[in-house]
Parts: C-alpha cells; structure tokens; sequence
C-alpha cells in the first residue's frame, strides 16, 4: 500500500539507517532497487541474530514490494521484526521509509519486504533455534 504521508513509528528503532548516496543511483537518477534490497537483508539480519543467538543465512525472500522511489539525499530507515520462527527458521518484516531532503521534508513508506533467515551450525547446516529466554 502507497503511503507518502508516513511518519516513522514512534515506538520502535530502525535496524538500520543510512543515506542515500549518488554511487547507488541507477541510469533514471533514483536509487537502484538492488541497494534497498541489500539495506534489507542486512537490517532483517539484526532481529534474526539475536533471535538466533548466532549465525544465519538468508534463505528466502519471501515478498518485496517497491511502493515509491528512494532519492539521493534520503534518509532510509529499515524496520525489521521478527514476525514468525520454525524449528531452525526465522521469518522477518522489514518496512523502509524515506526522509526526504530538509528542502522538502516529508516521511514516505518506499518498500516492505519479508525474508526467512536460518539458524546455521559451526558446520553451516540447519540449527535449532535457542528456546525464548535463554541466554
Ligand atoms: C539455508 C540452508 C542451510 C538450508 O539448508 P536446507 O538443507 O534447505 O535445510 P532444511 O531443508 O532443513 O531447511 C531449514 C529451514 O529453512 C526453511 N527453508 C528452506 N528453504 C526454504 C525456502 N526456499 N523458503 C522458505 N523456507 C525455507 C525450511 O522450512 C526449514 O525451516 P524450519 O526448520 O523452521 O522448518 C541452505 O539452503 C543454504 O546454505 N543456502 C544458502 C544460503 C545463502 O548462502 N544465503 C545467502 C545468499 S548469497
């Protein structure tokens, strides 16, 4: 769903935030589309790791929806939330949002996406998931 009067949620910190930068603009002179997938693997990562308590692995992308473009000079802040768990998997949202430049400030909701991590062993194979709670 397009939503280009977004504010950012107040009861939760972004995984990650960054700026983006004219080196990950694409050929039209918006942001290419492969940059915002990275920012969110790497921010549906953080909640992964510590569901996880060690390594994981990027098994699947779900669903990724571009709604608007990103600019250079915006500042994007990836949400990411743990939103259902397996055995040794761990399935995470990750909403975008875009500020745009100071000149023209405005919040917009430019991307949602779900991934699936997987718990990995020392060996790289499946691992079961810590129990909630434990340390
Ligand atoms: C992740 C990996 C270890 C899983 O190995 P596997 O032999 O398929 O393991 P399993 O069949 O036991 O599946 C493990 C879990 O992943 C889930 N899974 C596997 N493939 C999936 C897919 N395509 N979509 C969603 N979930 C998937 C399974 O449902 C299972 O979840 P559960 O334990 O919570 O029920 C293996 O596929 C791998 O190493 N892939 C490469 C990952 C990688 O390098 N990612 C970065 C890309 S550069």
């Amino acid at each position: 769903m397009t939503d280009t009067n977004a504010i950012l949620p107040a009861d939760k910190q972004p995984a990650i935030k960054i700026v983006a930068m004219p080196k990950d603009a694409n050929a039209g002179g918006s942001i290419f589309g492969g940059w915002i997938m990275s920012q969110i693997d790497i921010a549906g990562a953080v909640p992964a790791l510590e569901r996880a308590k060690g390594r994981i692995v990027t098994v699947a992308v779900n669903s990724i929806e571009f709604h608007e473009p990103v600019f250079i000079g915006d500042l994007i802040s990836c949400y990411a939330e743990v939103i259902n768990t397996g055995r040794t998997s761990i399935t995470v949202k990750v909403e975008v949002y875009a500020e745009r430049q100071p000149s023209n400030k405005q919040t917009v909701k430019v991307t949602q996406a779900e991934l699936i991590y997987v718990a990995l062993d020392e060996d790289r194979k499946p691992r079961k998931l810590p129990d909630l709670g434990t340390d």
